[in-house]
């Protein structure tokens, strides 16, 4: 994807004296983020013991263990971003609702193809947020965009890598679960845009904190994940079945 530039021109270079609405759409958007991704720093249990213990080689433990070990300095990015705007990730921020229902699925996951299928599909949505802020209106946001979309990238890579080895290692019958399981990760996937009617998306285009629609990014998102799936011979899933949103 090619370097964006921030359409609206609107630039603020630190946390001081921001505009009241873009003060609270900033905090809201970077909220959203922090309480998905502080997980990883704070859950351990959740977020590393378990999947580890699932992971079937050492190869995909090793490997989600450095991704866990990035994600645990996501978690800080955004705390400090945070913490500059005045608000505490701390244990009642935490206790507020997941953002968004893909990340509870996680951590129901009993099958280690589940956390190939979660990083496929959420880490390259992370990916796809990464890539909306670099060269946002937020400098400090702007400044870790771009190391941010990159290993989200590599995190999508490497759920992609994890379904294949599945793929190797458990012939046909690895092949259905994987199906029967996509019925659920999917739809999931494609959720996590939002409404695409949503009034709050144009808000953070006019201020610059994003580029695309919902719509925009769902349509950019499902076209990559289809040609993936093609790639390992993967039926191409209903994309209106089993939608909480659209
Ligand atoms: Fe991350
Ligand atoms: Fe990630």
């Amino acid at each position: 994807m090619s370097q964006p530039a921030n359409d609206s021109q609107i630039t603020f270079t630190s946390p001081h004296g921001l505009p009241t609405d873009y003060k609270e759409l900033l905090v809201r958007m970077l909220s959203i983020q922090a309480r998905i991704e502080s997980e990883y720093m704070l859950a351990a249990d959740r977020t590393l013991m378990k999947p580890l213990a699932l992971a079937p080689t050492p190869e995909d433990k090793a490997e989600y263990a450095a991704f866990w070990s990035d994600e645990v300095r996501h978690a800080s990015y955004w705390m400090k971003l945070l913490e500059d705007l005045g608000t505490n990730v701390d244990a009642e921020f935490m206790a507020t609702p997941m953002p968004i229902y893909i990340f509870e699925m996680r951590d129901q996951s009993e099958d280690w193809i589940e956390y190939g299928l979660f990083s496929f599909f959420a880490d390259r949505q992370g990916a796809y947020m990464g890539h909306e802020w670099v060269g946002c209106s937020y400098e400090p946001l702007a400044k870790i965009a771009g190391r941010v979309h990159k290993e989200e990238m590599g995190h999508a890579a490497l759920g992609y890598r994890f379904m294949r080895r599945y793929l190797a290692r458990e012939g046909e019958r690895g092949r259905e679960r994987l199906i029967r399981y996509l019925a659920k990760w999917y739809p999931a996937g494609l959720d996590m845009f939002g409404k695409s009617g949503s009034k709050r998306q144009y808000d953070y285009v006019r201020w610059g904190l994003r580029r695309r629609t919902n719509e925009q990014m769902r349509d950019d998102f499902t076209t990559e994940v289809n040609n993936l799936l093609r790639k390992l011979d993967i039926p191409i899933p209903d994309p209106a079945a089993g939608r909480r949103f659209s």
